[in-house]
């Protein structure tokens, strides 16, 4: 992956919110590998931060790192003003963490998860009790409080791992894959919980292998490749430094496809599917231009879309290994 791609731009002015989360050169290694390999963040507070990256990128060890859990073996980093080297337990007490892997005890019940996450954080018993109640409310889990755990679904496990990440009250929380086995219906309601949370101010560090969810929810997102981010910016700005926009017009007369590939020599042919396939960034001008040169050479396309680039793009195009190009994709002034 070339180093000159490139981080996009970020607001550059002086009055950024405090940053909740920043790291200079962080780095981690197990052993001869490098699983971080220097990366700068900075995640201000009350927004959403999505870390993106194939299976092995060091999303998890990114959380771990930031959460104290496990030490970085070079750089700086600081989370909620408290760094991390001289004051892990600044950053402990402002914290919480849903792990990738469920933290919820399955022998005990949901109630007393809670209860146990309220005595961690040194809450007095009817605060405890005020508090969980209050959560598992929240969480559509009063109905389930008394059963164990270990009887829960998936989706019930994961509500109740981040209702315990929530006792402390913490203003960031770091969210390790947080739907990852969910149906598409709890995946929603996590997004909406997730949502809440940025409401009331809280900054979210999510990980996610749904390109999908980091669109939906996050501010801004990185994508972590080789030990370093590769690309990091809104959702959009991402889509923008690829190429992958184009209109595709598809055919069922073979002559029609074939006058029409004759004269549109830069679409690209998918002989097979009588499809032709314009680079176009799908603006109306396009669109049009192609619709009247159509008209004009008097063929009839059987079914035209366009498609605009998606994080799905963005992701293999980052983490494919096939190379990045440098520049957003120029949108051609004609089609013809
Ligand atoms: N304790 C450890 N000892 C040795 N290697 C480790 C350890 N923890 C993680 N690794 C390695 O570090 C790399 C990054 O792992 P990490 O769990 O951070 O990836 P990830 O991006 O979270 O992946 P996934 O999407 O599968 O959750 C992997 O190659 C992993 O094998
Ligand atoms: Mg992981």
């Amino acid at each position: 992956m070339p180093s000159s791609v490139m981080t996009t731009s970020r607001p550059g002015n002086d009055r950024q919110p405090p940053a909740a989360v920043s790291t200079v050169g962080l780095r981690k290694s197990y052993g001869d590998k490098t699983v971080l390999d220097g990366i700068d963040l900075h995640i201000p507070t009350g927004t959403v931060f999505a870390l993106l990256g194939p299976n092995g990128a060091g999303k998890t060890t990114a959380v771990q790192i930031l959460s104290t859990l496990i030490s970085a073996d070079g750089g700086q980093a600081q989370v909620a003003g408290h760094d991390l080297a001289t004051s892990p337990d600044g950053v402990r007490a402002a914290i919480g963490v849903t792990g990738q892997f469920s933290a919820v005890d399955g022998l005990i019940t949901g109630e007393e998860n809670m209860l146990l996450m309220a005595d961690l954080h040194h809450l007095p018993k009817r605060e405890g009790r005020r508090v969980a109640a209050a959560l598992l409310e929240r969480f559509d889990l009063t109905d389930a409080a008394k059963k164990p755990a270990s009887t829960y679904s998936g989706g019930m496990k994961r509500r109740l791992d981040i209702a315990m990440t929530l006792v402390g009250s913490p203003r960031i929380i770091f969210l390790d894959e947080p739907t990852t086995g969910l149906d598409p219906r709890a995946r929603h309601n996590m997004w909406g919980i997730i949502r809440e949370l940025v409401t009331d101010g809280v900054t979210v560090f999510l990980t996610t292998q749904y390109l999908d969810e980091a669109d939906e929810l996050a501010d801004r997102i990185a994508v972590l490749n080789d030990g370093k981010i590769a690309a990091e910016g809104s959702a959009e700005e991402l889509k923008r430094l690829i190429p992958g926009g184009h209109i595709r017009l598809r055919f069922t007369d073979p002559d029609a496809y074939q006058s029409a590939a004759l004269s549109l020599r830069e679409a690209h042919r998918d002989d097979e599917a009588l499809a032709l396939q314009i680079p176009s960034a799908g603006s109306q001008r396009e669109l049009r231009s192609i619709l009247d040169w159509l008209d004009s050479v008097g063929i009839e396309a059987d079914e035209l879309t366009v498609h605009t680039p998606d994080l799905d793009d963005v992701f293999f195009a980052l983490t494919g290994g096939a190379g990045v190009p440098t520049q957003p994709n120029q949108p051609k002034e004609e089609a013809r």
